[in-house]
C-alpha cells in the first residue's frame, strides 16, 4: 500500500498522548498508522527558520517540522491566513484586513513548504493536505512536477460566492484549489459553495459522479464530516474526578450547570451567548441562584487585533452580567480565559446539564460532539447548538438555535434545563447513533479510500493539462 504524507499548518507533537489530542490529530494519526508515512508541518516556533527540518520517527510514522521566520509568521499565518481567510470564510468581511504583502507572504510560504517537502516524497505516496493555510499548496507542488495524488480537506466553512469573490485574489485561489485531485468539505453546503464559486469564474463541467473539470483540470469533490472517538471520550468522561474537582462537584450539587468551551474566537459567538444568558436570567427569574454558566475560552491568535478586541469585550460583559444579577453566595457566570486539559474537560462535560455551543459560523464544531459523547446515557444532558455549525447538519436531535436571536437561545436554555428525562434520553440516543456511525475513523478512512481511487497522474496527463489551461502558449 502506498505511503501517506499528511501536511497541516500545525502538527501535533509525537509525544502528545493520544488521549489529550483533539479530532484532527486523532484522525490523522489513525490514517498514518494504517498506511505508515510522514506528518509535515510547522513546529509552532518562530525564528531560526534556516534550521534543517526536525524529524522524529516512532514506529511507521515520521514527524518532520520546520520553524517559520518572523516575516513568514506575520504575513502567512497572522495576516493572510488569520486576518483574511479566517474571517472571510466565517462570513466576517468586516474583519478582513487585506494587504498585498500578506498575500505575497502566503504564496511565498506555500512555495517554500513545497520546496521543503518535495525531496521527502516518493513517487507513489499519497498526500493529504489540511486547511485554509495551504490552499495553493498542490498548485506549488504541481509547478515542481509532482504527479502524486493530492487530497485537500477544508476544516472550516467555504463561504458563498458573494463573500468568497470579495477576496482580492479569489480567482487565483479557486484555480489553485482545482490542482488538488480530491477536495473534501465538512458539509454539502460547503462543497456546493465552492463549486458555485468556481462556476462564477469559468466553465465547470460535471464529468462523472463527484468528478468535475474546470480550467482544464480534473478534480473530485466530496463531503466528509469530521467526527470524534465516542468510546474513548466516554471512557475518559467516566473515570474518577481529580480530588479538587470532586469537591467542586459536591459544592455544586444543587446547581444546574451550563457549560461551554472553545478557543477565544469571534466566530464562536461568545458576546451573543453572554447576552442570551442575560436574557435567560431576565425572562426566567426562577433560575436565579440555581444555575451556573461556565465559559472556558483560552486566548488564541492573540497578535491579531480582532482577537484582542473580543477578549476585552468578554471581560466587560462578564463583569456587567455578574454585577447585575449576582447575589452574595451566587455568581451566575464564570468566564475563564484559560486552557484546560482535554481529559479533565470530558469529565466536566459529563456533569454539565446543558452544553451550550452557539458559534455564528463553524466548519463542524467537535466540542458539540464531545459533549454528547461524554454524557451518561441513562441521565444525559442537553445540547443547545447553533444552526450555523457544521455539526447541526448531523445533530438534528439537539436543540438547534439561531445564535443571533438571544430570546430563542434563552428559551432553548430554559427548555433544556427543564427537559424531562425520557426526552433527554431519546434525543441523546439519536445523536449517539449518528456520532458512532460518522466517527473519526470513518472520516479518515472514507477520505483516504476516495483519494486512493483517483487515477495516478502520468507525465502525459500533466502535459495535456498545460495545453488545455494555457492554449495560446502551447
Ligand atoms: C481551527 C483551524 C485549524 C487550527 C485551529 C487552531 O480549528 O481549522 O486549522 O489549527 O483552529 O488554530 P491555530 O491558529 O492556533 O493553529
Amino acid at each position: 500500500m502506498s505511503r501517506l504524507v499528511v501536511v497541516s499548518n500545525r502538527i501535533a507533537q509525537p509525544d502528545d498522548k493520544q488521549t489529550s489530542a483533539g479530532g484532527l490529530a486523532v484522525g490523522v494519526l489513525g490514517a498514518l498508522k494504517n498506511a505508515g508515512g510522514l506528518w509535515f508541518g510547522w513546529s509552532g516556533e518562530v525564528g531560526n527558520a534556516g534550521e534543517p527540518l526536525k524529524t522524529v520517527t516512532r514506529g511507521n510514522i515520521t514527524w518532520a517540522s520546520f520553524n517559520l521566520s518572523e516575516d513568514d509568521y506575520e504575513q502567512y499565518y497572522s495576516q493572510f491566513s488569520n486576518a483574511v481567510l479566517w474571517p472571510a470564510f466565517h462570513y466576517r468581511l468586516d474583519l478582513v484586513n487585506f494587504q498585498r504583502e500578506a498575500w505575497e507572504g502566503y504564496c511565498r510560504v506555500n512555495a517554500l513548504l513545497a520546496d521543503k517537502l518535495l525531496p521527502l516524497i516518493e513517487p507513489d505516496d499519497i498526500l493529504w493536505i489540511h486547511d485554509y493555510h495551504l490552499l495553493p499548496f498542490a498548485a506549488e507542488l504541481r509547478k515542481r512536477g509532482c504527479m502524486n495524488r493530492i487530497g485537500f480537506f477544508l476544516h472550516i466553512p467555504f463561504p458563498s460566492p458573494e463573500i468568497f469573490n470579495s477576496l482580492p485574489p479569489h480567482a487565483e485561489l479557486l484555480e489553485q484549489l482545482c490542482d488538488y485531485d480530491l477536495l473534501g468539505f465538512q458539509t454539502g453546503s460547503d462543497k456546493q459553495a465552492f463549486l458555485d464559486a468556481v462556476a462564477t469564474h469559468t466553465r465547470l463541467d460535471s464529468v462523472a459522479d463527484g468528478c468535475w473539470q474546470a480550467w482544464g483540470k480534473s478534480f473530485r469533490a466530496g463531503v466528509y464530516p469530521i467526527g470524534i472517538e465516542p468510546q474513548e471520550i466516554r471512557r475518559q468522561a467516566e473515570g474518577p474526578l481529580p480530588p479538587r474537582m470532586a469537591q467542586i462537584k459536591e459544592e455544586l450539587r444543587n446547581i444546574n450547570n451550563i457549560f461551554s468551551v472553545e478557543r477565544l474566537d469571534y466566530s464562536k459567538g461568545l458576546p451573543e451567548r453572554f447576552l442570551a444568558f442575560e436574557t435567560l436570567l431576565e425572562k426566567y427569574p426562577e433560575h436565579h441562584g440555581k444555575i451556573r454558566y461556565t465559559q472556558i475560552a483560552p486566548t488564541s491568535r492573540g497578535e491579531v487585533q480582532a482577537y484582542q478586541d473580543i477578549r476585552h469585550q468578554l471581560e466587560t460583559e462578564a463583569g456587567r452580567i455578574n454585577g447585575k444579577f449576582g447575589q452574595l453566595g451566587w455568581t451566575p457566570l464564570y468566564y475563564l480565559n484559560q486552557h484546560f486539559d482535554r481529559k479533565i474537560l470530558m469529565k466536566v462535560f459529563r456533569y454539565a446539564e446543558v452544553g451550550l455551543v452557539t458559534p455564528l459560523r463553524d466548519g463542524m464544531n467537535l466540542v458539540a460532539k464531545e459533549y454528547l459523547a461524554a454524557q451518561d446515557p441513562a441521565n444525559p444532558g442537553v445540547l443547545v447548538l447553533s444552526q450555523f455549525a457544521g455539526a447541526a447538519h448531523e445533530l438534528t436531535s439537539a436543540l438547534l438555535v439561531n445564535p443571533y436571536d438571544r430570546d430563542e437561545v434563552a428559551d432553548a436554555l430554559h427548555r433544556a434545563l427543564k427537559m424531562p428525562l425520557a426526552e433527554r434520553i431519546s434525543r441523546h440516543s439519536d445523536s449517539m447513533e449518528v456520532l458512532t456511525r460518522n466517527d473519526i475513523d470513518s472520516w479518515q478512512q472514507n477520505f483516504i479510500r476516495d483519494l486512493r481511487q483517483v487515477a495516478q497522474r502520468s507525465a502525459g496527463s500533466i502535459m495535456q493539462k498545460k495545453v488545455v489551461t494555457f492554449p495560446k502558449l502551447a
